[in-house]
């Protein structure tokens, strides 16, 4: 059986980037490996979250992993400050990571450039901490978007360097788990790239279906192709990409016919891109409301998740720091 570690930062509600990057097919993915799923709350840190907020934030992710389906009886389902050995681990690891990778990384130069009052120390260490967070369990697939794709390419880095480091065959390379497929980037529905809370274009799990009826007709479209078979424009692109992972393959395919053939009406697309995602985000959210609520449920789940992660960190962490050469008096 392989291991599986996926994590969701900690700011905000689930949404279906989240959804369609790291948690599709978790029920085949339940089956067949050894899954963590935890929450980066410490990761949600590099933008000083609110005190009063941070609880509730954990809350929410636990709540909506839970209401998508994810078994704690099958996975450890943890908060990730709940599991300290994270912490050591991150350390270690920040030993032998280096200035001038980090400070290359796409996500913290990006970062840099948005909140330039805020280029804190973890902000440049966060490939580090999602490193120790994948290692800790020795995993073997990660599921991700596209958007971590570089953060995992720096964790199997780091493994390697370790490795080599101490002459030893320790931690494996994790693959991305990508479903038989191409790692996915959900876009957004205001025409820009990806869908993301710091966008602020997105489709919770947690949205009720006027909601969603209401985002998807603001959609951005146009008078439709004028010459049969056009390329589409990307913000009509990515209308079709996410037609891709709610709808049928005869859906989708009415529409391509449509668009090729100019005779595609957007109302029409919306309206069914619309149910087709309701479909997808209707039972999940009616889960949340019968769990949000249940405070002794979150906190047993929690504790078992945490008591789980542990016990295989703390074994990862005994071995590191005897490889290391830590030995007690
Ligand atoms: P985060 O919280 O931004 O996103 C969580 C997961 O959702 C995926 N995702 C998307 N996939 C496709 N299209 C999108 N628009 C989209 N938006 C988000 C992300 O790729 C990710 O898989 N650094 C991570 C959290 C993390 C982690 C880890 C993940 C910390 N440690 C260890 C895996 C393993 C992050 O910020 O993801």
């Amino acid at each position: 059986m392989e291991t599986v570690v996926s994590g969701i930062r900690s700011t905000g509600n689930l949404h279906l980037g989240n959804y369609f990057g790291a948690l599709k097919n978790f029920i085949k993915m339940q089956q067949e490996n050894n899954c963590y799923f935890f929450i980066a709350d410490y990761h949600s840190l590099t933008t000083h979250p609110d005190p009063k907020s941070l609880h509730t934030n954990v809350k929410n992710v636990l709540t909506e992993y839970l209401a998508a389906g994810l078994d704690p009886e099958t996975s450890a389902i943890y908060v990730q400050s709940d599991v300290p050995e994270v912490t050591e681990l991150y350390l270690l690891l920040n030993m032998h990571a280096y200035m001038g990778e980090l400070a290359k990384t796409s996500s913290f130069k990006e970062k840099a450039r948005k909140q330039p009052e805020n280029v804190n120390a973890g902000l440049l260490t966060y490939p580090t901490l999602m490193a120790a967070d994948i290692l800790m369990h020795n995993a073997d697939k990660v599921p991700v978007g596209k958007d971590q794709e570089q953060h995992l390419e720096m964790t199997r880095k780091f493994g390697r360097r370790f490795n080599n480091f101490y002459g030893v065959e320790y931690f494996k390379e994790p693959a991305a788990y990508n479903f038989g497929g191409e790692l996915v980037k959900i876009p957004g529905l205001d025409g820009s790239g990806k869908m993301g809370k710091s966008e602020g274009n997105c489709i919770y799990l947690a949205d009720d279906p006027k909601t969603i009826e209401k985002k998807v007709k603001r959609a951005l479209t146009d008078q439709g192709p004028s010459e049969m078979n056009s390329v589409k424009p990307d913000y009509i692109e990515n209308l079709f990409t996410i037609l891709n992972v709610v709808s049928t393959p005869d859906t989708v395919e009415f529409f391509e016919d449509k668009w090729n053939k100019c005779e595609i009406r957007y109302g029409d697309l919306k309206k069914q891109l619309a149910a087709d995602i309701i479909a997808v985000t209707n039972p999940i959210r009616e889960r949340i409301l019968d769990i949000q609520n249940d405070e002794e449920y979150l906190r047993r789940v929690s504790i078992m998740g945490a008591e789980r992660a542990r016990e295989s960190a703390s074994k990862t962490l005994r071995e590191v720091r005897e490889i290391m050469g830590f030995k007690p008096f």
